[in-house]
């Protein structure tokens, strides 16, 4: 059965209301559209998990870095719908931008710190974007659990500790990134590559995973970062914005003893691309 699509708060807060008051633990998947197996592993995690599942759908003008990437971001409502309707979701919230963003809107959510490198160096502002509708979506839908792709590693930990500093009264379960066969992170963004560099794009994660494997077997990390970037510019990438491997929940400087992330962003036919991988320090 194809779940309501509900294009209105009050008809998603009357929904919410009642599943509260029968004591029903909510999940949400918070979306940007453009659906993929990414996106549904998570709808599914939440379906094991919770009482009731909300996917939310709204692409979010706040977090685009120039108005042609935001006018070209993918829209596909009908193949969203039709990739839903089998998976037992209660509510498919879509609000428009001037229901998330009235005219009176004024307030910014920002989280310093962890926003800033990497993803927030590259993209200003994006990150603010990011939190400011994640904390209203939390707000509208009332969820008691939140999915979210590792893909987007940073966007995760900025989140969590959004979520810990404002003290939500929501769980963020972390999901690992879905790949293709070639190991090609599932992304909206894969789209808009032409075949050639659909086929070329592999030579992201396998870089990325060969460096992280000679990292934790003892290779200097300088090395293994330059053959790295040397493979991925052999593969017909253009520029590489950041390669670096940092602690995992800061992204600040690796530590001891500490989980360890190796994150890239990369541009290959006009599609930056971006991708990450666990490390484990020798
Ligand atoms: O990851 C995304 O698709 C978006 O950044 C999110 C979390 C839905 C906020 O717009």
């Amino acid at each position: 059965m194809s779940a309501p699509i509900l294009p209105d708060l009050a008809d998603l807060r009357a929904a919410v209301r009642q599943w509260k008051a029968d004591g029903q633990v909510i999940g949400v998947v918070p979306t940007m559209g453009a659906l993929h197996d990414g996106h549904l592993s998570l709808v599914r995690r939440a379906r094991e998990s919770c009482d009731r599942v909300i996917v939310t759908i709204f692409v979010n003008p706040r977090q685009f870095n120039s108005a042609e990437d935001f006018a070209r971001y993918p829209r596909t409502e009908d193949s969203d719908a039709a990739l839903l309707a089998p998976l037992g979701v209660d509510a498919v919230f879509v609000p428009d931008a001037a229901q998330v963003y009235p005219p009176s809107h004024a307030t910014v959510v920002s989280v310093s710190g962890i926003s800033e490198p990497l993803e927030g160096a590259h993209r200003p502002g994006h990150f603010d974007g990011v939190a400011t509708v994640v904390t209203l979506l939390f707000n509208m839908t009332q969820a008691d659990r939140a999915y979210f792709g590792e893909k987007d590693w940073q966007q995760l930990q900025v989140v969590t500790r959004l979520v810990q500093d404002l003290k939500l009264p929501v769980e963020i379960i972390p999901c690992p990134s879905i790949r293709a066969d070639d190991g090609l992170a599932l992304s909206s963004r894969n789209q808009r590559l032409t075949p050639q560099g659909r086929a070329q794009a592999a030579a992201l994660p396998a870089a990325l995973f060969e460096a992280a494997r000679q990292i934790e077997s003892g290779t200097p990390e300088q090395q293994a970062l330059a053959s790295a970037l040397a493979t991925i510019a052999d593969a017909g990438f253009g520029e590489v914005e950041y390669l670096e491997l940092r602690d995992a929940a800061t992204l600040g400087p690796v530590l001891p003893d500490r989980p360890a992330r190796l994150l890239v962003a990369a541009w290959l036919d006009g599609v930056r691309l971006i991708d990450n991988v666990g490390v484990t320090l020798p």
